[in-house]
């Protein structure tokens, strides 16, 4: 089957990674801040806090904004669960905001009607690898999380993700642009949100003896002021991150040449509609979500997966799952998510993806469509 997303594993990654395994740390080491730091450099310099996953991103950076039981998040539907789940299990109550019915992001207006006293952040999401609308979004005076999972090296007006929110969080799950195995990140701009991260991410630990309550028991002496949990991304996992960021503009390059190609390829099939996008960002594409139209969503999945060609739907509306409607959230909430749930379709996009085997993902769309 061809999937809808793959890594890209080259021997310079293989090397990256014994040569770590060969090291004296395996976890906790130089490769450490090292990614971090080469990291940063696509952040636009903001700092950046390693963890295990991009869920783990999520739930340091709700930590990071304190977001505590009785406090309000409101969070996009059109995205995976865990963007809505990290803040729930703080417990918080998750609030969710309409998207745009053609790009799925979050509705600054809508983000806005949902507002209260008790709103402790929006968590917006850069669907697909397009950039939210951060200037519309930080008006509405609130902390802003960006959940960019899909959107590492794109740009909004000029100005990297990473930059754009107070915080921002990336994953490294293989089908992502850049890929740890399993791991994710959290970019702050505001220096306590950065330490609140990096303490969360390790238990809470206070090592520096000037920050201590109680500094005077010895060198061995650590302490924790504020729970936190073992999120560590280890150096074996950093070492495949540095090889991988070193080709992230390739990557990104590649992709959107795929996209560009199936763009015009796909610019004259009825019954669908290729991805929209605003002209003030140049994403980073993650997936290629096409729109199919007149309630084919469910025939041409199934007919592309009868041909080999693994095509995904991302994603149901958050709140369509068990564990909120058990809560009480009701269908017809965010009415856009749902429409374009409905029509949504991912055909397959990564960097190794043939120019013929994407021939053939467009040719069967023909044949069903056509
Ligand atoms: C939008 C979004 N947020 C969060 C996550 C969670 O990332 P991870 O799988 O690395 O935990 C994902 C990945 O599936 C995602 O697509």
């Amino acid at each position: 089957m061809l999937p809808y997303g793959r890594q890209s594993i080259t021997e310079a990654d293989v090397a990256a990674v014994v040569e770590a395994l060969r090291g004296d740390w395996l976890t906790t080491g130089p490769l450490v801040p090292a990614f971090e730091a080469e990291l940063a450099r696509w952040t636009g310099g903001v700092p950046c806090v390693s963890v295990t996953s991009g869920t783990a991103a999520l739930h340091v950076a709700y930590a990071a904004a304190e977001v505590r039981p009785g406090d309000e998040v409101i969070v996009a539907p059109m995205t995976f669960v865990a963007t809505a789940a990290t803040a729930a299990v703080l417990g918080a109550r998750v609030v969710f905001a309409d998207v745009e019915p053609d790009t799925a992001i979050l509705s600054p207006d809508a983000a806005r009607a949902v507002l209260t006293p008790r709103t402790k952040a929006i968590a917006a999401v850069d669907y697909a690898g397009h950039p939210a609308d951060y200037d519309a979004l930080r008006e509405l005076g609130v902390l802003v999380i960006a959940d960019a999972a899909h959107s590492i090296g794109a740009t909004y007006k000029g100005e990297p993700v990473g930059s754009l929110a107070d915080l921002t969080t990336f994953s490294f799950f293989p089908t992502k642009t850049v890929t740890t195995a399993e791991g994710g990140a959290v970019a702050a701009r505001d220096p306590e949100l950065y330490d609140r991260a990096a303490r969360f991410r390790n238990h809470g630990l206070v090592r520096d003896p000037a920050r201590q309550r109680d500094p005077e028991h010895g060198g061995w002496h650590q302490e924790v002021h504020d729970f936190g949990l073992n999120y560590r991304l280890p150096d074996v996992l950093c070492a495949l991150g540095l090889s991988q960021l070193r080709r992230l503009a390739d990557f990104r390059a590649r992709r959107a040449e795929l996209v560009a190609r199936y763009d015009r390829l796909l610019a004259d099939l009825p019954g669908l509609a290729v991805p929209a996008r605003r002209d003030y960002v140049e994403p980073s594409w993650h997936l290629y979500p096409v729109r199919i139209f007149g309630g084919r969503r469910r025939e041409v999945y199934d007919r592309m997966r009868a041909a080999g060609i693994g095509v995904q739907v991302n994603y149901i509306p958050a709140y369509w799952h068990p564990v909120f409607a058990d809560l009480g959230y009701r269908r017809g909430m965010c009415p856009n998510a749902e429409a374009f749930y409905a029509e949504q379709l991912s055909l397959p996009l990564f960097p190794d993806l043939s120019s013929a085997d994407q021939d053939r993902v467009v040719e069967t769309l023909h044949e069903i469509l056509g």
